[in-house]
């Protein structure tokens, strides 16, 4: 049995901001005292780099957090195209096991307090050829926050994922990400009221778009996040700490 908690977070598509909360929330939670362990079980599209794929996420995740866990624990599958996992790893004639990612994650359940998994791309992307990464979070029983981006769409998008989420998983809640600096479309002058109403999860925060990703500036994001609702719901009690 793993002595740590652990969240998922998936969103309603790729790009909207999944590693960026991660990492706010992964440092919003070591300030307040807990151990965390971050991991992206399966990450394509990765660079080579001296002759190795350099897992873009999975690097910055570990490297602002200080995680000194292994790359292949985080990461245990990594593809140079950028693809969902089960299609790259089709590509490149090799297949992903869950059971796998499920040992490098009750591996880190033991040494950290809680561990933030980011899944790839939305809910429904294939990890294998029968399993999606809702498969995996319910295999791991692992409640999901879902990402969503603030523009016009974002109430369908949020909806469907919480949704389908809800039929597998505990959905802790919904946090809106804004992604540009402009105002897009006039939807970002209701979305918050929206989502609200017709999100069909708790939404528990709302995230200002930041001109860049540093650990000063990603706290600054992190305190708009309801943390004592997650913290409350992943029921880490302090002792831990
Ligand atoms: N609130 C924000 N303000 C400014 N830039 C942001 C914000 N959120 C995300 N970004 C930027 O948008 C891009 C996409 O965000 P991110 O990489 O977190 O998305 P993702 O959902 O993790 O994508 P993927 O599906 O590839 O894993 C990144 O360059 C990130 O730095
Ligand atoms: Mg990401």
């Amino acid at each position: 049995m793993s002595r740590g908690k652990g969240l998922f977070i998936t969103g309603t598509d790729t790009g909207v901001g999944k590693t960026q909360v991660t990492a706010m929330l992964a440092l919003a939670l070591q300030q307040a005292g807990w151990k965390v362990g971050v991991m992206k079980p399966a990450e394509t599209g990765c660079p080579v780099v001296d002759g190795a794929l350099q897992p873009q996420d999975s690097l910055f995740l570990r490297q602002i957090t200080g995680c000194t866990a292994p790359q292949e624990l985080v990461t245990p599958y990594t593809f140079l195209e950028p693809l969902a996992p089960a299609v790259a790893a089709e590509h490149e004639g090799r297949q992903i096991d869950p059971e796998r990612i499920m040992h490098c994650y009750h591996e880190l359940a033991e040494r950290y307090d809680i561990v933030l998994v980011e899944g790839a791309g939305g809910l429904l992307v294939p990890l294998t050829e029968q399993a999606t990464f809702l498969d995996l979070a319910e295999q791991l029983d692992l409640p999901i926050l879902v990402v969503a981006r603030n523009v016009l769409g974002t109430i369908n998008h949020t909806a469907l994922t919480v949704t389908v989420a809800a039929q597998r998983c505990r959905v802790l809640g919904i946090i809106l990400n804004t992604l540009s600096a402009e105002i897009e479309d006039v939807s970002q002058n209701s979305n918050v009221e929206a989502l609200k109403r017709w999100g069909r999860a708790p939404l528990i925060g709302v995230i200002p778009y930041a001109a860049e990703r540093r650990h000063d500036t990603l706290l600054h994001q992190s305190t708009q996040i309801d943390l004592q609702t997650i913290v409350t719901q992943l029921s880490l009690t302090g002792e831990e700490r």
